[in-house]
């Protein structure tokens, strides 16, 4: 996988929400398709699957009318909604590095008949075709995102976290936190209010995916080594608010 442009698309991706309907190119769709093959997991204990569908096979109740959906099914095991994120993340950056559009869409799902035929569950999707707006933005101060000062008290990881700091999160909400030393990072997640639990505990865990993703980008643009591990110490010393998802240990 070229790590290295996807890292440079980190920096000026943005989500597109207008797109020309008219399908793809065969040779761009099977572009796709064969990177779908090239993605990593985080949790590889848990069995998924991205399919490409049409807009004619996806319930979408959002403004957002694309040609093309990439549609991700998974088991339903720990972590899953993380991982979800974590792999469907490498494709808006592969997608939006070859100039296709894409956008998360949480307010949809596939048609009946779909869902029915799938082993596995639906999880989430993601828009995509040719965009008929602009797909970059001119400059990063365009990022509508919260300071480093807000979500993290580790200084000196900023060329890990400031990739992070800019991930695409549901209605922008940027519900992490870092703590942590030099080379091990605690990852938690804001608690959702008690109304809105159930809809947001699930896309927050998505966004976290979501987030670990370009750290993991941003480590091998380093040329560092990530690993993920579950630390009972970072497990008991949880920010009041947040919940605990996982701790980054990063090797030179
Ligand atoms: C899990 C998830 C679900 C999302 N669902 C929608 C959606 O249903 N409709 C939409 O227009 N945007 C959706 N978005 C896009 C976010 O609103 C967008 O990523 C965020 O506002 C940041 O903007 P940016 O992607 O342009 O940087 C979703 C994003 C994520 C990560």
């Amino acid at each position: 996988m070229d790590t290295q442009n996807l890292y440079n698309t980190i920096f000026k991706r943005k989500s597109v929400r207008k797109y020309d309907l008219t399908p793809l190119p065969e040779a761009d769709l099977s572009k796709v398709s064969e990177h779908i093959q090239a993605l990593k997991t985080l949790i590889p204990g848990v069995r998924s699957k991205i399919d490409i569908l049409s807009s004619r096979e996806i319930k979408n109740l959002t403004p957002v009318k694309a040609p093309h959906y990439l549609v991700f099914f998974s088991e339903e095991k720990d972590g899953f909604l993380t991982n979800a994120g974590f792999i469907l993340q490498q494709m808006d950056l592969f997608l939006s590095s070859n100039g296709i559009g894409s956008c998360w869409i949480g307010m949809a799902k596939p048609q009946r008949e779909i869902l029915k035929k799938s082993e596995l569950d639906f999880v989430i999707m993601l828009a995509f075709g040719k965009p008929k707006e602009p797909i970059y933005r001119k400059d990063i101060w365009e990022f509508k995102r919260k300071p480093l000062e807000e979500i993290t008290n580790i200084s000196g990881s900023n060329e890990l976290l400031e990739p992070v700091r800019l991930a695409p999160s549901a209605t922008n909400s940027q519900p992490w936190y870092f703590i942590g030393e030099d080379n091990k990072i605690h990852v938690y997640c804001i608690k959702a209010k008690a109304l809105k639990s159930v809809l947001y505990e699930k896309v927050n865990k998505i966004d976290m995916g979501i987030a670990l993703c370009h750290l993991w980008i941003a480590a091998e643009y380093f040329q560092k080594n990530m690993d993920i591990i579950y630390d009972d110490p970072a497990r008991k010393a949880i920010p009041a608010g947040y919940f605990y998802i996982a701790t980054v240990i990063i090797e030179q």
